[in-house]
């Protein structure tokens, strides 16, 4: 028979930051992790700002908290570096919506087209790719292909009809979606906004047309925050998924942050279900065994990187 030592959480915060010292290690956190992650992380941001991050550290480990995409493309800009991710299962609904074989033949079907996907897909999907984007840089990145070239924008056919509207580009999209963005009651936020007629809607462009025509500011997780913090409003209805409410609350204590609601009745769809995979004490054992940690083909690790890398040059 085994026994457990139980552990309380502060003496699981201290073992963690006294492993991330003797690891020389980085915890890389996105926001919609549980808050005493965020809390415990050393940079806490947005797809764009967590791949940067990666890419300039100098610690011998990067402990991603997110999701595999993320963690994933972390490996592909650091090949020689460990990186951790607490729960390798935690996937996304918008990654697994384009698998690699069918994306392929879709590719093959459009030969002339430019290939830009976003950093939510598999690095086989990835390496398919000519530009990758995040939800920040998206418009930047549809820019930087001449007006002459037909554009393929995968996998998330929210934002990439949300991008086709801004910038008048008329692309093929690949019908994918997130299951947390589409969660969302466009009724229900109706309601919300009569109840509460000082306040502002705001949304992630991963969310559907009817809600983001609604929406008086639109945006990345970090632009949101960005907006709550620099706006004089002092009321929001914040359409993404509830982590980013811990940052917007830390930042801005005296302005009030309402979460849109799903459709379903007394869920937790506002949540993502794989972001939220991954728990302080995940967190800790995954540092304790050094273990499990993103591994790659080298041959796709370098189709994948350069995509990637594409869309480091161009961003600002
Ligand atoms: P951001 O790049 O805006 O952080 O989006 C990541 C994400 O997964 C949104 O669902
Ligand atoms: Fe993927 Fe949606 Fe979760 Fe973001 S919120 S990681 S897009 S499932």
């Amino acid at each position: 028979m085994t026994t457990t030592t139980r552990i309380t959480d502060t003496e699981r915060i201290e073992e963690i930051l006294r492993l991330k010292r003797e690891m020389n290690a980085v915890i890389l956190a996105h926001y919609y992790q549980y808050s005493e992650i965020q809390e415990l992380a050393d940079f806490v941001g947005d797809s764009l700002e967590l791949a940067r991050k990666a890419q300039s550290t100098d610690a011998d480990v990067i402990v991603f908290c997110g999701v595999h995409f993320m963690a994933e493309t972390a490996k592909i800009l650091n090949p020689d570096k460990r990186v951790l991710l607490p729960d390798l299962s935690a996937g996304c609904s918008l990654a697994d919506s384009a698998p690699a074989d069918k994306f392929r033949a879709f590719r093959e079907a459009h030969p002339d087209h430019t290939v830009i996907s976003y950093i939510n897909c598999t690095a086989d999907v990835k390496a398919l790719s000519d530009i990758i984007c995040t939800s920040s840089n998206a418009e930047r990145m549809i820019r930087s292909v001449p007006e002459s070239t037909p554009i393929i924008f995968a996998p998330d056919r929210n934002l990439g009809a949300y991008l086709s509207r801004k910038t008048g580009r008329d692309m093929v999209l690949w019908q994918g979606a997130c299951i947390v963005h589409e969660t969302f009651s466009e009724r229900k936020i109706e309601q919300q906004m009569l109840e509460h007629p000082d306040a502002e809607l705001i949304a992630h462009p991963e969310c559907e047309e009817p809600l983001l025509r609604r929406a008086q500011f639109i945006g990345s997780t970090s632009a949101l925050l960005r907006y709550t913090k620099e706006s004089p409003v002092q009321k929001f209805i914040v359409a993404t998924e509830a982590g980013i409410l811990y940052q917007m609350e830390k930042a801005s204590p005296h302005k009030t942050f309402i979460p849109a609601l799903p459709m379903a009745e007394n869920c937790n769809c506002n949540e993502c279900p794989y972001m939220k995979r991954n728990t302080l004490e995940k967190l800790h054992r995954c540092m304790a065994d050094g273990e499990p940690q993103i591994t790659m083909d080298a041959a796709l690790l370098e189709r994948a990187r350069l995509p990637l890398e594409r869309m480091l040059a161009l961003s600002i």
